[in-house]
């Protein structure tokens, strides 16, 4: 008989020891930390799945080159990039927001209009900070939580159409493309909605651009799902996908397998030498980007192992071996699982809890005082009056946790799915005027 496990395709080099804590620490501690996740000591959690941004486990590098300038491990950064990404102009930045800051700095304005199929949290920041409108263009299956469809992250490529129509070329400096949409429970985007949207921004003269996080994970979806895909390697689709654009945002803390970094690329040379001027006066020479040749180094070697089939196949068979175990017992989550992540369709676990007493944070506050597990809303909490659905999102760090941990985690998921009619809601005591889910206060109504 064929052997069917799929291992960790890894050894373990390093470890770090994980610590349990009763159920009334438990208690105490969400109160000191407001009901707010990011604001709990990272000691105190158990089995971290606030996100998959930055945590993972490190690749085996080489020492870097921390030369000021010119130094060797940004030709290696570069020359990886370009290998995958195609585009002339590679600009390192310290994380995928300050590419975001730099890009829509220097782009965006007052009165523009920016489509996405999902922006994610730091995006619409970014873009509204500009003064300009974030708009999600999200096909329609993308927002039935319990739909179970291929490439639920596409654009609706009609509903595009339709807002240039509207606004004009000249309000839309750029199109934007996430992939995969983190917002919208980690579902792919198809090579054909890509090219569709490009096909359609090339007619109107406007740039397409990848919010390029989880590429790797967007390529194998394509190559398990779209027909003519299966006998190409993830990285010849990733190089086909962003063929049809003209620039990216990445940050390097998801699918370049660093714990810090990511960058900024662009095939227009204006645009690179604006943005270069303004990554000289905030992030650092063009050559650095605020990153040490170290994690140069490790998003150099990071990209390439993210696209490699034995990874790819363990990571996405890992994260819907959890989705599918607790979907099993009736709980409902976002379908099909995601790459990175799986999202627990918060409005439809608590029913009784309405959404202005953000069922999500509620829940994820159950997940902590029950087994220690640290999750993240991403709903009316995040996205205020913008949010099209409360979810909670298990990001799964990469290459860190094995397959008896997420065992836990079912169990725990479970415990508090058997017990979700006692789940009372929450109400705000202190919000921020911008991303106020970082540091939100809130308490039991
Ligand atoms: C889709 C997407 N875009 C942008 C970002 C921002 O990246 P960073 O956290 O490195 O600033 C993230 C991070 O979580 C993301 O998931």
């Amino acid at each position: 008989m064929p052997i069917r496990t799929i291992i960790e395709p890894f050894r373990i080099k390093s470890v770090e020891p994980i610590r349990w804590t009763t159920r009334a620490q438990r208690e105490e501690l969400l109160r000191a930390a407001h009901y707010n996740m990011f604001l709990l000591p990272a000691d105190d959690v158990l089995i971290d799945l606030l996100t998959d941004s930055g945590t993972g486990a490190m690749s085996t590098i080489m020492e870097g080159d921390e030369s000021y300038a010119g130094s060797r491990s940004f030709d290696r950064f570069r020359d990886s990039i370009q290998d995958i990404f195609g585009y002339k102009h590679v600009i390192p930045t310290h994380q995928g927001r300050a590419a975001e800051r730099i890009l829509f700095g220097v782009a965006s304005r007052k009165g523009s209009v920016i489509p996405n199929n999902t922006h994610f949290d730091t995006t619409r920041a970014n873009v509204e900070f500009t003064g300009a409108d974030a708009v999600d263009l999200l096909t329609a299956e993308g927002r039935q939580p319990s739909l179970a469809a291929p490439f639920k992250g596409n654009m609706d490529v009609a509903a595009l159409e339709a807002l240039i129509a509207k606004h004009g070329r000249e309000r839309i400096p750029l199109v934007m493309l996430t992939v995969t949409n983190n917002s919208g429970g980690g579902q792919p985007v198809s090579m054909e909605n890509v090219r569709a949207v490009s096909a359609l921004c090339r007619r109107h003269g406007i740039p397409l651009y990848f919010d390029a996080c989880r590429f790797a994970e967007n390529a194998w979806f394509i190559k398990l799902r779209e027909p003519g895909y299966a006998n190409k390697t993830p990285k010849e689709i990733a190089q086909e996908m962003f063929s049809y654009g003209d620039g990216c945002t990445m940050s390097a803390k998801k699918d370049g397998m660093a714990n810090i970094g990511g960058f900024l690329c662009t095939n227009d040379d204006i645009l690179a030498q604006q943005e270069k001027d303004l990554l000289i006066l905030t992030e650092g020479y063009p050559t650095y980007g605020g990153l040490a040749g170290r994690d140069l180094e490790a998003i150099a070697v990071g990209l390439q192992e993210a696209l490699s089939e034995d990874y790819l196949r363990y990571r996405i068979a890992s994260t819907a071996y959890l989705g599918n175990h607790i979907a099993a017992a009736g709980v409902p989550i976002v379908q099909p699982p995601g790459g990175h992540a799986i999202y627990l369709d918060a409005r439809a676990f608590l029913p009784h809890i309405p959404q202005h007493e953000f069922p999500g944070v509620a829940l994820a506050a159950e997940l902590y005082l029950e087994g220690g597990v640290r999750s993240v809303e991403i709903g009316t909490l995040m996205f205020a009056a913008a949010a099209q659905m409360d979810l909670v999102r298990l990001a799964i760090p990469r290459r860190v946790y094995t397959q008896s941990h997420v065992d836990y985690l079912v169990e725990v998921i479970l415990e508090v799915w058997n017990n979700r009619e006692k789940i009372r809601g929450l109400r705000l005591t202190y919000e921020a005027p911008f991303l106020r889910h970082f540091t939100a206060h809130m308490e039991p109504v």
